[in-house]
């Protein structure tokens, strides 16, 4: 299997946002909120000037579509006095038909190379804790940082992208409001009727 990674061009977005729609779509999320999966459309909004081409990757397979990742900026770490910028890793997706061949591994890697290419101290997410720890992420709390709310858990981490980025760096996590379903919940309910979508 020979996977390549590039970044996202144009003529990939409808793909990417299909793709996305169906590896994240939950029906007890539908039965709530009248849509089950958001992230295909939280991938179209953070294209509008939130992520670097250089951190908005798809993952290829014989030209197909196959994976894709964003590290988003617009969010920081402060501890009231100080504000650091860092990137937000999601989503992440890998089309369910090719999950667990190592392409989620491929895209993260990826990923994090770029981003310390960039000179980004960390990236943060929230996500599968079972999932990140082996490329390097671990629990915030261990570098004193919390959620907005002053929160910790198991999903809520941080990865250093160079020795002791964090070590100086404690707070909250404020991520970008971009991030925050209820702000556009039904603009993405309305976005999801198209007609891409609903021929899927
Ligand atoms: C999570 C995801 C990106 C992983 O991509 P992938 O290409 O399947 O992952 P890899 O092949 O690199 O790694 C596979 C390993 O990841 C782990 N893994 C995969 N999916 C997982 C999940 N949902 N939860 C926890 N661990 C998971 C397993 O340990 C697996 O190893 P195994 O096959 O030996 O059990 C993919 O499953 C996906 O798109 N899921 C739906 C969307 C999603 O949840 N995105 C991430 C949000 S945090």
């Amino acid at each position: 299997m020979r996977v390549t990674i590039r970044e996202e061009k144009k003529a990939d977005h409808n793909r990417v946002e299909i793709m996305t729609r169906e590896a994240f779509w939950k029906d007890d999320k539908l039965q709530k909120d009248n849509i089950g999966a958001t992230e295909h459309y939280l991938v179209h909004l953070l294209r509008d000037g939130f992520v670097p081409d250089k951190l908005n990757l798809v993952a290829t397979m014989d030209n197909k579509i196959v994976g894709h990742i964003m590290l988003a900026t617009g969010s920081y770490v402060t501890d009231g006095n100080t504000q650091t910028d860092v990137l937000c890793l999601g989503p992440l997706t890998v089309d369910p038909r090719y999950q667990r061949q190592g392409i989620g591994t491929r895209l993260i890697k990826e990923g994090i190379k770029r981003a310390q290419e960039m000179n980004y101290p960390a990236i943060m997410l929230y996500g599968h804790p079972s999932y990140y720890p082996k490329f390097g992420f671990q629990n915030a709390e261990i570098y004193d940082i919390t959620t907005k709310e002053g929160k910790n858990f198991d999903a809520f981490m941080a990865l250093e992208l160079y020795k002791d980025a964090l070590s100086d760096i404690s707070g909250k996590f404020i991520m970008h409001s971009i991030y925050e379903e209820e702000e556009w919940l039904q603009d993405a309910i309305l976005f999801d009727k198209q007609a891409k979508f609903r021929l899927d």
